[in-house]
This record gives C-alpha cells, structure tokens and sequence, in this order.
C-alpha cells in the first residue's frame, strides 16, 4: 500500500459535504476516525503503536527493546497532525503523516535496513481550532505548556478539555512533558504542504524551511450593553461592535506598517441577533512578524487603537494572550544534512522562511528538526483550495525516503 491508498482511505474523513472543508478537531469523532486510520496504517505495517500521556500517536518501526530505560535510543521521527482548521484543507497535517507512511513503504521496498529507530507521529490538536491554543500536543510533551492551563481550556461549547480527553479514553490527569520519550528521538523531521507559493515561482517540487516568524494568538473581549436596533438612541448606545469594527482596521494597518501579518479570523458576536445591539464581542487577534520587536509593536498598535475606540464608545475591553510562539531557526546543521542528501538524489530544494507555526517549531527548542516543504501551486492553505499535484506528493514522498535514509541509516 502507498501513497495513494493511504490518501484515499484517509480523504473523506471529517469533510464536510457542503463545504468540501475539513473539520477534524480534536477529541470528536471525527478526531476518533483519524486515529483509526493511523492505528490500521501501523497495524499494516507491522509498526509498534504508541499513545503519549499527551494523546500524540506514535509508531515505531525497529523498536530496540534494549534501549535505555526501554526508550528507543536517538530515534528519527517524522510527522504532522491530522487535526484541521475550520473548512480547512486536506493536505495541511495530513500531507506529512501519510507522506511518512509512504517513505517507510518505499525504503522497505528497497531493502532498506535502519540503524536508528524511525517512528510516525501524529501531534494533538496543532491548529488549535478546538480549544484556541496551536501545538497544544507538543507544547504539553516538550514542557512549552503548563498542564494546568491546558486543563483550563475549553471549546467553544464550554466543554472543558479534560472532560474531551476523558470522553475519548485518555486520562487527562496524566498530560505533561515526558522527557524519557523525548530523550530517545536524536531529530525531527516534519514534511508539510507550502503554504504559499514560493516553490511553484522557483519551479521546485520541494523546499526546505529556514525558520518560522514569531507568532501568536490574541483574544479581544469587548463588552457593551444589549438594548433594542430600532428604537434606542444612537447617542444612548454602548455597542461593542462598533471599536472592533476599529480594531479590524487597526489590524490591517498595523501589520501593513511594520512588515507584518495581522488577521482577525474569528469573531463572536453575543447574543447575535440581527435586531438588538450585542452585548459583548470576543475576537481574535492573529499577528506574526519577521521578529519579535515588529510583533510587539502590531500588537501593541492594535491595543491602544482597540482601547480608544472602547473609550469613545463606552465599551470595556480586556486584551489576553492566548498562545504565542518565539521566533524558530531550524537546526543549521540538519538543514544542511538533509539538503546534502537530496542533493545527492538530484533534488535541489530551496530554503523557505515561513510564517505558518508547525509542532516542528515547538519540538525546535528541545531537538535538531528541519521541514520539508511539497509544492502548492494555489498557494492556498487553511481552506479547500490547499493543494499538491499527486506527482509533486511523490516527490515529496522520495525526498523523505532520501532523509530518512540518511539520517536513520547511519
Ligand atoms: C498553523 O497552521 C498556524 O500557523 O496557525
Ligand atoms: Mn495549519
Ligand atoms: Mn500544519
């Protein structure tokens, strides 16, 4: 089984009919079905299946039962997430996981033999779509994440995340870094689909990433007064909607003025009727920056517009952070190593920044990792246009056979 029959078991799960978006969050059932097809690609292959403390999957192939403390010993891991955005695409997680699966297939059809452990992960809820903090899977297992805070979250149902994880089978009291599985994996490698379209430009199938911008994620609460559209006086208004109206603009002016991206994708209006001012209005605040002084500066920007147009209105308004990712440099040296060895299978990939956060950046601060990037012609990514041409897939398949290779084979 390849490429192709993993793809194709794997599509339909989670998708919405009307959309043709994928809805995959964590803990839900259709969460469960992406589980079950990670669990049978192992199975097929004879792989040794994990579930961490934090609920991230991992299977192994060529676990060394004589390993340290019964940890496999300076593994090669690769990998993504299966979980999606809201109407996201199908290849954005999901590109990397089968992608791996495929890679192992083919070494093994060459006869390749490892000397390293190798093993697939699949990382809980890195989109963050469910409870609001991205690379929730690996922030708890690498330490990035206090276990309390995570056990405070909730969805937007008010459905807290440990009673989630406790629904699905997994015991939310054991979540928490767990250094004796992290102490055995020597690299990370975590092929991903461009999410841009810098390769279609370069005309290469696959890149290689240099480092990933600070990023983060900022919840606006502005509270106002319920009252009746047609009848109260716009002089006697509190309307919340009306300073994150500002606070949208502010946005977009921030980021064009500092070199930066600044996006507020969702937004809550309470109670939401189309006849009554609204009480409160939650919104969300995305910001990223080439570095960490352009990103406190759009971020600081949007606040004060945000405050002074609550002030002038009569409004509250509370500002928090939700997550926040540091600045990534990939491991220079990895990078390096896995560009040496496509080149020596006639692949030049050329090294990409990127302004997309992956579990690869979080698993960054405690080992090597590098990322691969496959072509995406739309440039599009986090909606159903995201796209890679089956060939370039392939390509992308045997360059992570060739690192793979490389990194394990030695
Ligand atoms: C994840 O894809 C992110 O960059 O938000
Ligand atoms: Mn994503
Ligand atoms: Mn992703």
């Amino acid at each position: 089984m390849g490429f192709a029959e993993l793809w194709a078991a794997l599509l339909p799960i989670g998708r919405d009919a009307g959309t043709g978006g994928y809805r995959r969050y964590s803990w839900t059932d259709a969460d469960a079905d992406c589980r079950a097809w990670f669990t049978a690609a192992a199975a097929e292959r004879g792989l040794r299946l994990d579930c961490d403390r934090d609920g991230n999957l991992w299977a192994w192939w060529d676990f060394p039962p004589d390993g340290p403390g019964g940890q496999p010993a300076d593994a090669i891991v690769t990998g993504s997430h299966l979980d999606s955005v809201p109407d996201g695409g199908a290849y954005d997680g999901p590109l990397g996981i089968v992608s791996a699966f495929a890679a192992i297939d083919l070494l093994r059809d060459r006869g390749f033999v490892p000397r390293r452990p190798v093993a697939v992960a699949a990382f809980t809820e890195e989109e963050g779509a469910r409870f609001g903090l991205a690379c929730l899977g690996s922030r708890l297992l690498t330490g990035a994440l206090d276990p309390a805070a995570a056990l405070a979250l909730r969805d937007n149902a008010g459905i807290r995340l440990p009673d989630a994880m406790a629904a699905a089978g997994l015991d939310p009291a054991a979540i928490g870094p767990d250094d004796a599985a992290l102490g055995g994996v020597g690299a990370f490698v975590e092929l991903h689909i461009e999410q841009g379209s810098a390769l279609a430009g370069l005309g290469a199938a696959v890149g290689l990433a240099g480092g990933i911008w600070p990023h983060g994620r900022w919840r606006f609460d502005f509270t106002g007064r319920a009252d009746h559209a047609g009848t109260t006086r716009l002089a006697d208004r509190r309307d919340p909607m009306l300073p994150y109206a500002v606070t949208v603009l502010g946005a977009r002016q921030a980021a064009a003025g500092h070199g930066a991206l600044a996006t507020i994708g969702k937004v809550v209006a309470e109670p939401g009727a189309a006849n009554a001012i609204s009480s409160a209005v939650r919104a969300w605040l995305d910001a990223r920056a080439p570095d960490e002084a352009a990103l406190d500066r759009v971020v600081g920007e949007v606040r004060a517009r945000a405050q002074a147009a609550a002030a002038a209105h009569d409004v509250e308004v509370s500002v928090r952070p939700e997550s926040f990712t540091a600045p990534v440099s990939f491991d220079a040296g990895l990078r390096d190593r896995l560009a040496a060895a496509l080149a020596a299978t006639g692949i030049e990939a050329p090294v990409l920044p990127t302004g997309a956060g992956h579990d690869a950046g979080v698993l960054a601060g405690r080992l090597p990792t590098a990322m691969l990037f496959v072509r995406n012609p739309s440039g599009v990514s986090h909606a159903p246009a995201e796209h890679a041409e089956p060939a370039d897939c392939l390509a992308g398949v045997a360059a992570l056979a060739a690192v793979l290779a490389d990194l394990a084979g030695r």
